[in-house]
């Protein structure tokens, strides 16, 4: 299927590393202009290099999504730079695993940040051109566990969950200009190391998927027997920011391979 993404130019942010740059890789494949906005340079650019060896086009902005000034900043120098934005990826997103009761007010403030309060900066930043140009595709990225709960991840599944919502809530309210606002919502999504940068939650981190017990463990959970990849999710985030998903909006489309079956 042709998705007409050429020529389409796409934001991404945190699109340097894992997830991020598995979305950057499949939006520029697809002829897309990425814009990846990510606090580490040295991760984006080497993305940028591997989509513009591709055959794609890409450029990297350095920002911090939790600052809405520098956000605003950014959309502006990829308007400067492809003419318009018709796509935004939230997907930059952080957390520290630690059972609820072990964890402190400044940790909940750094999560919701990053997490919660860096997508409504974004789509603050990017739905007043979208709808002067009345067309449009947002997909934020969440996680299963703000569908069956997530331990040692409970602020973390709980800003997921306000992404959720907030989108359809969007979506409800930007459908009349011509823009469609979707979530995508990963499983387990263990990084390649060659694949993240310093600043990724994964750097000098060990996950299950690091020991064989542990993946073992973690692969009874997915009944289609195996972790997700970047790709997949690259793939899910392309349809739905594609004009193939026009009918589509306010929607959480789980890639997990079955984690979240039941929730
Ligand atoms: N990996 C998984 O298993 C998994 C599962 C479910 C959901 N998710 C979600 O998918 C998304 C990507 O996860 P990942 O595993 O690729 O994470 P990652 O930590 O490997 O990559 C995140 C990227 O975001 C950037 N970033 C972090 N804070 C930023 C900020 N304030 N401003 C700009 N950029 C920032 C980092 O530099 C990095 O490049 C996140 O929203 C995460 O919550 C991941």
């Amino acid at each position: 299927m042709d998705l007409g993404l050429k020529g389409k130019t796409a934001i991404v942010t945190g699109g340097a590393s894992n997830i991020g740059r598995g979305i950057s890789l499949t939006l520029g494949a697809e002829g897309a202009n990425v814009v990846i906005a990510d606090l580490d340079e040295k991760q984006a650019a080497k993305t940028v290099s591997d989509i513009k060896a591709a055959g794609g086009k890409a450029i990297a902005v350095k920002a911090d999504i939790t600052k809405l000034d520098e956000v605003e900043a950014m959309v502006k120098k990829a308007i400067d730079q492809y003419g318009r934005v018709d796509i935004l990826v939230n997907n930059a997103g952080w957390d520290a695993f630690a059972f609820f009761v072990d964890t402190t007010p400044d940790l909940w403030d750094k999560i919701i940040k990053i997490n919660y309060v860096g997508m409504m900066n974004c789509c603050k930043a990017v739905l007043k051109p979208m709808a002067a140009q009345k067309s449009g595709a947002i997909v934020s990225i969440s996680s299963d566990s703000s569908r069956v709960g997530g331990p040692r991840e409970a602020v973390y599944s709980g800003c997921k969950g306000a992404i959720n919502s907030l989108t359809k809530t969007l979506a409800r309210e930007n459908g009349r200009f011509g823009i469609r606002i979707n979530v995508v919502s990963p499983g387990a999504t263990p990084p390649k190391p060659e694949d993240i940068g310093e600043k990724s939650m994964h750097f000098g981190v060990a996950g299950p998927a690091d020991s064989e017990e542990g993946m073992k463990a973690l692969l009874r959970l997915y009944p289609l027997g195996r972790v997700g990849t970047p790709k997949d999710i690259g793939n899910a985030v392309a349809f739905l920011a594609s004009d193939a998903a026009s009918f589509i909006t306010g929607q959480i489309l789980s890639v997990s391979g079955g984690y979240s079956v039941v929730g």
